[in-house]
């Protein structure tokens, strides 16, 4: 048992540690020449810049690695892009013309509502693309063309490594719409590969001093409820990191635009209420940081993501985990990884099976 973990306690860890493999797999052979080679789209330059809409379907956290793609989506190829899970997109009737480009995101590949979803889509005459880990996957099979993501089979229930494969893969398919639609220019595409490829060592960097996550984790372990906050990217992000613990700890925890605390969740907040901050180098990152003063001044016990070098925020936050500086665009990759380390402690600390937990399956083929 030990040797299938590769001498990990468990599979969750083992995976959360062959992320910097999956992100140069994914990425492997991917740049040629300055320009994103995805052949199996099969798709031209000319039919990629006629897309004027895209739609992100997907459930859970394969769902979280959309509400990335949205940002970078928008950012660089300045598409209007939406997010959905599966089960709402496939019964109202969302706006689908011959330009509309479907991306259905399945770790699994056979989640029966992103399947549903996809089928829909195509009678209604978009194209749809696949990112699955699943070679041949149902999703794979029903869709025109597919990015798999390389990250092997993913034992534990809860997702990490997949996660990790479907933001980087989703980046590449970002950046290959901007460059279709003369967004970005082939150097700044061979600017952005680069940083895109140096997040593997950063993730390296997070994994090998896992010290403060922990302690931050055991501080956290006895609260009743958490409440994940962050502006943009850290928006997205704080939502994958409260599903996470809630997944595997069944510690209940909410995610929300940290802009909209004051119209709810800070109704909640008292003496050593758990924030999850992500606070790292951002275009909102000041903003945040009011949300982080507001969250003290109520007794909350701050946790911060920051980005190292930062020594301002441990003014407003009570443990500060800190991660190497990435620009916002990749932060969801490097963020993440001590977010999901930091569930896993929680829940081991709480004595929960983190590859098992409870009601929950590994993929979901019934409605
Ligand atoms: C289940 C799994 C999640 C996964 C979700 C979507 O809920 O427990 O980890 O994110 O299904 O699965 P998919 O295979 O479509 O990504």
């Amino acid at each position: 048992d030990l040797a299938e973990k590769g001498g990990y306690p468990d599979f969750m860890l083992k995976e959360i540690h062959e992320q910097p493999r999956v992100i140069r797999d994914t990425l492997a052979g991917r740049l040629v020449d300055g320009h994103l080679a995805i052949d199996e789209l099969d798709l031209s330059h000319e039919e990629l810049n006629l897309i004027d809409r895209v739609y992100v379907i997907a459930c859970g956290t394969s769902y979280h690695a959309g509400l990335i793609a949205k940002n970078l989506i928008e950012g660089w190829a300045r598409i209007p892009t939406e997010v959905e899970v599966a089960s709402e997109f496939r019964y109202r009737n969302p706006i689908i013309t011959p330009s509309t480009l479907v991306v259905a995101v399945s770790q699994s590949g056979e989640t029966a509502d992103t399947l549903a979803a996809i089928r829909d889509a195509r009678v209604k005459g978009a194209k749809v693309f696949g990112i699955t880990n699943v070679v041949g996957s149902p999703v794979a099979r029903e869709s025109d063309g597919v990015i798999y993501t390389k990250a092997n089979k993913e034992i534990a229930v809860a997702s990490t490594k997949s996660f990790l494969g479907q933001v980087v893969s989703l980046t590449l398919l970002a950046l290959l719409l901007a460059q279709s639609k003369g967004k970005l220019t082939t150097n700044q595409v061979r600017l952005l590969f680069r940083e895109l490829a140096d997040t593997a060592e950063q993730v390296e960097v997070i994994l090998s001093d896992t010290a403060a996550i922990d302690e931050a984790a055991l501080a956290c372990k006895d609260a009743a409820s958490a409440l994940f906050i962050g502006r943009g990217m850290g928006a997205a992000i704080s939502k994958e990191g409260a599903l996470k613990l809630k997944e595997i700890s069944y510690l209940h925890a909410e995610a929300y635009p940290a802009g909209e605390m004051k119209h709810g969740p800070i109704a909640l907040l008292d003496d050593g209420f758990p924030v999850i901050a992500i606070a790292t180098q951002s275009p909102v990152y000041d903003k945040l940081v009011s949300n982080l003063q507001e969250s003290k001044a109520r007794g909350a016990m701050v946790v911060a993501v920051a980005t190292e070098g930062d020594e301002d925020i441990k003014q407003h936050a009570d443990h500060v985990i800190y991660i190497p500086k990435v620009r916002d665009a990749f932060s969801a990759i490097t963020a993440s990884v001590p977010l999901q380390l930091f569930a896993r402690s929680i829940a081991v600390a709480r004595g929960c099976d983190v590859d098992q937990p409870r009601n929950l399956a590994k993929s979901v083929t019934v409605e």
